[in-house]
């Protein structure tokens, strides 16, 4: 209890805080998490399903994949820690979130400073000509792929795949947050996929405190974490912003 509140005081006094965002947010919207029992990537082999060479080389079977995803995401909404947030920013407390995840949830809460580094599900584009068709779910049962309606070819959804680089503009303004951050809240993510987990670290050595909420450690909780918080981020966030 102290804990909450000696951290809600943190981001009072520091005035700027940046979220980074993962998978875990995600759990309790509907969105199972890509490692782990439940995970994606138990289910699908991510160099099979989710990297760019299998997208090329059979896009039919990766789009098995991508249309299961895409039914978790239409039927998912924002969990309370989405909400608090959006509750965060609108206080002018929080200035930006830096997420790895492509459901679409921070927007659909109400934040609006939201860098998607790894890219956004919502929307598809044709490799060749650039074309973007919005995700729905008609579009989504096209067999055995959707595609570009001028090019014939299959459409993507605008996410980063293995073998992919990040979206530059996202990456730069990451980097900017991270140095600009006083206190960094990392949210539900393993921090096993780089670069996006070199931002808690930018950030430490930056000077920002690092307050993180996972289920587990991380491997940012015993080298730079500042406040670990066990447990769900739909808990410990709405806890967090009683102390507002
Ligand atoms: P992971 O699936 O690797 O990790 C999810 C993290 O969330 C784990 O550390 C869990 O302990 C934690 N967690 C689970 N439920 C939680 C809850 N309710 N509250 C708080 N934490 C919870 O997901 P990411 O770290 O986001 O990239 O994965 C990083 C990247 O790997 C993804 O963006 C994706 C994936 O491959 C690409 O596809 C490029």
């Amino acid at each position: 209890m102290e804990d909450y509140k000696k951290v809600a005081g943190l981001i009072k006094e520091r005035g700027y805080a940046v979220a980074f965002t993962g998978a875990g947010i995600s759990v309790d919207s509907g969105i199972p998490a890509f490692r782990g029992g439940q995970g994606l990537w138990e289910k699908y082999d991510p160099m099979e399903y989710a990297h760019i060479g299998a997208f090329h080389s059979n896009p039919g079977k990766v789009w098995i994949m991508l249309r299961d995803m895409s039914r978790v995401i239409f039927e998912s909404k924002p969990s309370p820690a989405h909400k608090a947030l959006s509750d965060l920013e609108s206080m002018g407390y929080l200035k930006a979130i830096i997420t790895q995840n492509v459901d679409g949830l921070h927007q659909i809460a109400g934040n609006s400073n939201i860098i998607e580094y790894h890219g956004n599900h919502w929307q598809l584009v044709c490799l060749n000509c650039a074309t973007r068709v919005a995700l729905a779910p008609e579009v989504v049962s096209a067999m055995p792929y959707p595609m570009c309606d001028r090019c014939m070819l299959p459409l993507k959804p605008d996410v980063v795949f293995f073998g992919e680089g990040i979206p530059m503009k996202a990456m730069i303004r990451a980097n900017e947050e991270a140095n600009n951050c006083k206190v960094l809240i990392i949210i539900g993510t393993s921090g096993v996929v780089y670069p996006a987990a070199e931002i808690p670290y930018m950030a430490k050595s930056n000077g920002a405190v690092i307050v993180e909420i996972n289920m587990d450690p991380s491997p940012f909780t015993s080298s730079i974490t500042d406040h670990f918080f066990k447990g769900s981020a739909s808990d410990v966030l709405p806890e967090i912003m009683g102390y507002f």
